[in-house]
């Protein structure tokens, strides 16, 4: 069963052709990031007329690489939340006009449920390992999202924690536009951080315990980076190394998500971790995690890690195979829907 995936939610215009929920046939992405850039994150307005303008193009990519026609495809998916609702409606009216056009099954799936699927999905056929036996937990970390979650199956989650306030990826993306290590700041961190001191700056992580034992709180320890840059500012004798910057913060901002991750297992007894979302391609969370070696984490590759259209058209075809259909009147909705 080969399936359209169409994503649009944030600023990566993406389409791909996915068979039998797995076998990636063909992933186009087409980042906006230099569009963005010199803005130092996404500017909404310009995301969704992007996308307006590069969505055929993209799809037209994806068919081609496939080697597949329209009239080839058993269905299309696409994301129609969580994300910003001007992104989201050119894709979701996108692939509702193409669905309807060619008489094709139609669903619309959540964003972050996609995320998770992601490390189920292959680039070749010969090598598809068992995905992973539900329940587990779920990482998923991103630009917009960070959540522990017990998932139970493709369409059943429980979020067991979450961010009180900035996402994981958010304080990444902040702290490297203060400092100005570059733009998305996640890529910028990781890299520099490899030849920086993860011991030389002592960031203090919150205290949460009690009601929020597997919740997490970025905004303390951003503000606590760019206070640091106020004091470099004020004494100008003072060394800046941004690699030690960058490592001291990661290294915080992991063993925060690790702090939480590592109760929630503890609790749970459920030993396999699957990550998803931008911040899984994070090189020293993967090593963190894979140093564990009583619990199994599987990661997408780096690759399907960020916003992709094959987690979509991946998603999609569970749901497709049990019947499930999503009526062309479905709207967009910047949340997630439990
Ligand atoms: O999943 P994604 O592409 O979009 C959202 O749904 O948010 O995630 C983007 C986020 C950005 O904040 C970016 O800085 C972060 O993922 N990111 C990383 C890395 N690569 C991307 N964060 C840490 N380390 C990375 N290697
Ligand atoms: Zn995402």
């Amino acid at each position: 069963m080969k399936i359209l995936g169409i994503e649009s939610s944030c600023d990566e215009c993406a389409a791909a052709v996915v068979e039998d929920g797995r076998w990636i046939r063909s992933n186009v992405v087409a980042t906006q990031i230099p569009l963005h850039a010199r803005y130092k994150g996404v500017v909404p307005e310009i995301a969704s007329r992007t996308h307006t303008e590069w969505i055929y193009a993209v799809v037209q990519e994806a068919l081609g690489k496939a080697g597949v026609a329209p009239s080839d495809l058993d269905g299309v998916g696409v994301t129609a939340r969580p994300g910003l609702l001007g992104s989201l409606l050119v894709g979701l009216s996108f692939a509702k006009a193409f669905a309807w056009a060619q008489g094709l099954p139609f669903i619309a799936v959540d964003h972050l449920l996609a995320h998770l699927y992601a490390a189920q999905l292959s680039e070749s056929a010969d090598d598809l390992s068992a995905p992973p036996g539900y329940p587990f937990l779920g990482l998923l970390v991103s630009g917009g999202h960070s959540l522990i979650c017990r998932v139970d199956a493709f369409d059943v989650i429980k979020v067991l924690g979450s961010t009180l306030d900035d996402a994981v990826g958010e304080a990444f993306d902040k702290v490297a536009a203060y400092y100005d290590l570059g733009y998305p700041g996640g890529v910028a961190i990781d890299t520099l951080a490899r030849t920086g001191d993860p011991s030389a700056f002592a960031f203090p992580l919150p205290k949460l315990k009690g009601e929020h034992p597997y919740d997490l709180s970025y905004s303390g320890l951003k503000s606590a980076v760019i206070n640091q840059l106020g004091q470099f500012q004020k004494n100008p004798a003072l060394p800046v190394r941004n690699e030690d910057i960058a490592a001291s913060f990661q290294k915080t901002a992991v063993d925060m998500l690790l702090r939480s991750l590592f109760r929630a297992a503890a609790d749970t007894g459920l030993r396999t971790i699957v990550a998803g979302g931008g911040v899984a391609a994070n090189s020293y969370l993967r090593k963190r995690l894979e140093e564990r070696r009583d619990l199994q984490a599987i990661f997408p590759p780096p690759s399907l890690c960020g916003d992709n259209g094959a987690m979509i058209a991946g998603l999609s075809y569970p749901y497709l195979i049990r019947g499930d259909r999503s009526p062309l009147t479905t709207q967009a909705t910047c949340r997630h829907l439990p």
